[in-house]
């Protein structure tokens, strides 16, 4: 499934639901990783890992930590812009990951200027697991 037909899957279920909840969005990506990549488990581990992990792309924002802080569940602070950032956590901030329109388009935008390309699929279900329940 290319990545619109998965984000119009996740918006039929987030319509149907009303809002998806954030294992829901995990669990699509990680169905979607399994169907590229056979046996894909998402992992809180690995997605810890992803969110420290410093991609040689971008002087201003090399990683994920850049602007959402070392600590998801703590608030940001855009490394450009200095604009305050919500928590990434949803025990700290509700709304997260519950809007997938929302989701696919930040992780777009910041995927793409921190790692030069879009995430995975599986490095989306990693990155959900791991925020939404820390390690
Ligand atoms: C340059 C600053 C910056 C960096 C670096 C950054 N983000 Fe963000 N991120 C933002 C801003 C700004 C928002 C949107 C404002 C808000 O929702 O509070 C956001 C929101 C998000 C959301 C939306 C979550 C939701 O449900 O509301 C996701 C997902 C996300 N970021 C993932 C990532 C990932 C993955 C990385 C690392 C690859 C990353 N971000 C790095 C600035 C950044």
């Amino acid at each position: 499934m290319k990545a619109s037909a998965l984000l119009l899957a996740l918006l039929a279920a987030a319509t149907a639901a009303a809002a998806a909840t954030p294992r829901e969005l995990a669990d699509a990506y990680a169905a979607e990783a399994a169907r590229q990549s056979p046996g894909f488990k998402p992992s809180p581990q690995r997605g810890a890992g992803f969110y420290a992990t410093r991609f040689a792309v971008s002087d201003k924002m090399p990683a994920c930590t850049s602007c959402h802080t070392d600590s998801p569940a703590q608030p940001g602070q855009h490394a450009v812009t200095g604009k305050a950032i919500k928590p990434l956590a949803p025990r700290a901030e509700a709304a997260r990951f519950t809007d997938p329109a929302k989701v696919e388009k930040w992780f777009r935008r910041n995927c793409t200027e921190v790692l030069g390309r879009e995430c995975s699929a599986a490095e989306k279900a990693d990155f959900i697991r791991f925020v939404t329940e820390g390690l």
